[in-house]
């Protein structure tokens, strides 16, 4: 379950939602008994021990609450306050965020006793205000914030907040955003510098669960056994990384002499061995593979053939004819050289596999040999250094990159008549005579669409 589940007057809480949280008993300000999300009651009973130590007391006065409950709070504030008011500040049944046991509506006590309502926690605004301080600390956001009506259709609410976790807290305080902005405005790319042993696919998984994202993908897979460079997209800037797989790579490889496995790296199963000759000449070896081949796609991978992987015609033990692509190692050099290993540094084009590279270098030599290690270093223009670990990612340590920055188009930015055309994708006379793409930006910074000349027209690309 994402800590960001988006329940408001769009979104209906999901029947499936309910099995997946746990609930826990707590105490509300008039000693009643309350379901809580167990994290979030967690988080606030750290708040509320934190702001004690600030002489200011609150205690909490509503949290979870289930289809019938919201139901009956509606219709007493109808009876009480008229439709009108109920509008702005009571959800109907389904649509409220205290369904998902992350919502807790606080109260601060004034002198002697918490307010007998809403007005009258209204009129001690300033101390519900300097609880807002500290509420990204511990994992909270003020969810229908002031000034923020039309997006949140609430009226403000000094007092609901919603967990969401400290690490997404904070971002969304930090933007000064409401969950519903976050969820569409964040967008950017992580260069992550992946460690051994996980899958790309693992990597986006915990990037996606950290920021409470599903719009999430990387490209370029590395295998486990490979570590760096891998360029995770998050939001809207996962319809652009496509473009970046066709960037050039840069590795550093290692290899071990005298065997051959079935996977070409020291994962797989052993099918042949051989001795190892002392007067090898890798690097003529290296050397002669710095051009354009035509390289066989290894079987353990997941290029498909006849609609079926290639692994899948391994595991079945099907021959099959692997396919060859063209690929061209633009740069390669010798790092060192030991008796039976050695390490090199390769430049290479898309689709190059360089565990195949190292079995056709091997050949060449007459000899057998497998990858031990894989190191991404490069992919087009970013470099390890611009690459951030999970943990580090985690200890929010990381660089969040604009589209803008990794492609190499011009940037305009449009007042809002345009960017409401950009954003449909309309025909754009060329007033800025570009040449080539162009990125349009709102005056936000927002990211709004793509666009490329086309007939001495801006036609759409991609938009957002
Ligand atoms: N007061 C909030 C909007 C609710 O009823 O969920
Ligand atoms: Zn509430």
């Amino acid at each position: 379950m994402l800590l960001t589940t988006l329940v408001n007057k769009d979104n209906k809480i999901k029947e499936s939602y309910f099995s997946k949280i746990n609930l826990i008993k707590a105490k509300d300000i008039s000693n009643k008994e309350v379901l809580v999300e167990e994290k979030t009651y967690e988080a606030f009973l750290k708040l509320q021990a934190f702001l004690q130590s600030k002489n200011i007391i609150i205690g909490l006065s509503s949290a979870y609450r289930s289809l019938d409950e919201q139901e009956n709070l509606y219709q007493d504030f109808v009876n009480k306050y008229g439709k009108d008011y109920v509008l702005k500040t009571v959800a109907p049944q389904g649509y409220s965020e205290h369904h998902t046991g992350l919502a807790i509506d606080f109260d601060c006590l004034l002198d002697d006793h918490f307010p007998i309502d809403n007005n009258e926690a209204l009129k001690n605004i300033s101390l519900y205000e300097e609880v807002h301080k500290y509420l990204a600390d511990f994992g909270f956001i003020l969810r229908y914030p002031k000034g923020k009506e039309e997006i949140t259709k609430y009226s403000y609410e000094p007092w609901h907040i919603r967990y969401v976790g400290e690490f997404i807290a904070k971002i969304i305080t930090k933007n000064g955003w409401t969950l519903e902005e976050y969820l569409t405005n964040f967008s950017g790319i992580i260069v992550v510098n992946k460690e051994k042993g996980m899958t790309s696919f693992d990597v986006v998984h915990e990037i996606s669960h950290l920021f409470g994202l599903k719009r999430v993908g990387h490209t370029g897979t590395l295998d486990p056994l490979a570590e760096g460079v891998l360029i995770v997209a998050i939001g809207k800037a996962t319809k652009v990384v496509e473009l970046l797989t066709s960037y050039e790579k840069e590795y550093i490889a290692s290899v071990k002499l005298g065997l051959q496995t079935d996977t070409l790296d020291i994962t797989g199963k052993v099918i042949a061995t051989a001795q190892i000759e002392n007067n090898l000449n890798i690097e003529e070896a290296l050397n002669h593979f710095k051009t354009t081949y035509l390289q066989e796609v290894p079987i353990y991978s997941a290029v498909k053939v006849n609609g079926k992987k290639l692994y899948q015609y391994a595991r079945e033990n099907k021959s099959i004819v692997l396919p060859k692509k063209e690929v061209t190692i633009k740069k390669i050099t010798l790092l060192s050289k030991k008796k039976d290993t050695f390490t090199f540094k390769a430049l290479v084009s898309k689709g190059c596999y360089i565990r195949s590279l190292i079995n056709d270098i091997c050949s060449y030599l007459n000899t057998l040999g497998t990858m031990t290690s894989l190191i991404r270093t490069k992919q087009g223009s970013i470099t390890l250094e611009d690459a951030f670990t999970l943990d580090d990612i985690k200890m929010n340590n990381y660089k969040l990159l604009d589209v803008k920055d990794i492609l190499n188009y011009p940037t305009i930015t449009v007042n809002k008549d345009l960017a409401f055309k950009i954003k449909n994708g309309q025909v754009l006379d060329n007033l800025w005579n570009v040449t080539s793409k162009v990125i349009f930006e709102d005056e936000e910074g927002n990211l709004l669409g793509i666009y490329e000349v086309n007939d001495k027209k801006l036609k759409v690309w991609k938009n957002f």
